[in-house]
């Protein structure tokens, strides 16, 4: 696989990811037997793991996405807004969210409590990558595929800047690429 020029390492290429996605996809599958969950792929980051995902599940399901960010910047202290809805009612249904990274966690804790507000019966988050350092809530994904170190990461959905997410791998870009900026 040629790597990008910004990208200082793969950490994990279109093979290892297929094959990590569909071990992930199996327990859900058994977790899931005979229920049909409804699968909220945040975005934008999660569209092309929750793409490959969900082709991988056997239940039936159904699919809605929301697109969540805080006001600028700001990382953990900003307030979270929904810049984008959702248009299943979900009332009584069992959501299974589907986010690229889990990071400080703020993201799927604004994301779990409000849909269980919303009247979810139940509310599980399968995230591709895991930052467990950075956590700030108090809060684990139900599944997840891979753990990581403290590295920003880009490719397979994850962006720098909406750049790199068409990258079919996943790697950590290069520092001076967002130092001198
Ligand atoms: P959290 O709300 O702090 O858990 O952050 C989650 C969001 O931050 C993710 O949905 C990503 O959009 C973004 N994010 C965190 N770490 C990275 C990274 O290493 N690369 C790209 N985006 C990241
Ligand atoms: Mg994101």
């Amino acid at each position: 696989m040629e790597k990008h020029v910004d990208c200082e390492r793969i950490l994990f290429d279109t093979q290892l990811l297929a094959e990590r996605i569909k071990e992930v996809a199996e327990c859900i599958n058994k977790d899931y037997e005979g229920k049909e969950p409804l699968v909220v792929c945040t975005l934008k980051g999660a569209l092309i793991f929750c793409s490959d995902l969900i082709r991988s599940l056997t239940c039936p399901i159904s699919l809605d996405f929301m697109k969540v960010s805080s006001y600028g910047n700001s990382a953990v202290s900003g307030e979270l807004h929904i810049r984008q809805g959702l248009s299943t009612n979900v009332t009584d249904r069992d959501v299974i969210i589907v986010e690229d990274i889990m990071d400080s966690g703020k993201t799927i804790y604004f994301l779990k409590s409000f849909l269980l507000r919303e009247g979810a019966k139940s509310v599980k988050t399968v995230v591709l990558l895991d930052k467990p350092e950075r956590r700030r809530f108090p809060l684990e994904p139900d599944y997840k595929c891979f753990e990581i170190e403290d590295e920003f990461v880009i490719g397979y959905g994850l962006d720098y800047a909406e750049r790199y997410r068409n990258l079919p791998y996943v790697g950590i870009l290069k520092r001076s690429i967002y130092e001198k900026e």
